[in-house]
């Protein structure tokens, strides 16, 4: 399983309508402790560097986003020797500027989830850093790549992660926008939490397909919307998660490295 060909350096985990990344990759079935990640990972060269792709929902959107197996998934990716995770998802807006078809690079998260399973770590004491949720190396990647390609993307916001599967009401809307927070999306949490607990460089590159209810007077948001404006924007969004591949540094010299530095962990990291 650990051949060299089956090793990346690299993770993308594809949201809603972002199955494929790669053609013609390899297919690598992964066990982990925590059970099957959503679809085998496919593994091969995207920007001169080695690649593995992973649909978050599996390729065909079998999981909702409560019943991801994150754990399986972020251990999967580390496992064949991932160190840096880009993570494209479909998010509504709370802010009226923020159209659909606009990139966002949040550099925050609030969890309104609830009952999902978002730590490795049931015993001993490893309470890992999460202050700044986001790789700030990752984040300058995609940011640099989506202007070399003439693709504004917004730098910074705060993603509300709420458990769905259902939309939010009017008034649980209003009051995220309210708090200040610009995005909301169903699948940012507990991924990127699980992450930073493997010391793993995680980085949200958000595709906004709706503005969520409440935030226009009498709009709101449906199934059918998100998975369209997804498909629409989808080529974008590759271009610009493949040209951040290009640019992601071979060396970390952020935090997410040394996340767990210090820390006594209950077992072995892949
Ligand atoms: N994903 C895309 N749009 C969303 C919304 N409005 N709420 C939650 N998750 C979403």
């Amino acid at each position: 399983m650990s051949t060299r060909t089956h090793r990346a350096e690299i993770g993308v985990i594809g949201g809603s309508g972002f199955y494929e990344l790669l053609t013609g990759a390899e297919h690598i079935e992964v066990t982990t402790p925590y059970g099957e990640p959503s679809h085998p990972l496919a593994v091969g060269d995207v920007g001169g560097r080695r690649v593995a792709f992973l649909p978050r929902h599996g390729a065909d959107h079998r999981f909702p986003p409560h019943r991801i197996n994150y754990r399986a998934n972020l251990w999967a990716l580390r496992s064949l020797g991932v160190r840096r995770i880009l993570a494209p998802c479909a998010v509504g807006s709370l802010r009226p500027e923020l159209g659909p078809g606009s990139l966002v690079v949040p550099d925050q998260i609030v969890d309104r989830t609830s009952g999902r399973i978002q730590t490795y770590y049931d015993t001993g004491a490893v309470h890992v850093p999460f202050a700044d949720p986001y790789c700030q190396e990752g984040r300058t990647a995609v940011l640099k790549s989506a202007s070399s390609l003439g693709a504004e993307a917004h730098d910074g916001g705060t993603m509300v992660v709420v458990e769905g599967p259902r939309f939010s009401s009017r008034a649980e809307s209003q009051w995220y926008a309210a708090a200040g927070w610009s995005l909301i999306n169903m699948t940012g949490h507990p991924e990127a939490v699980l992450a930073r607990e493997l010391a793993l460089c995680y980085t949200a590159v958000a595709l906004v397909t709706d503005h969520d209810a409440g935030v226009q007077q009498g709009e709101s948001v449906d199934q059918e919307t998100v998975f369209r404006v997804f498909r629409a924007n989808i080529d974008r969004l590759r271009d610009v998660i493949v040209g951040a591949a290009r640019l992601l540094p071979e060396d970390r010299t952020c935090p997410c490295a040394t996340a767990l530095e210090g820390l006594s962990l209950p077992f072995e990291l892949p």
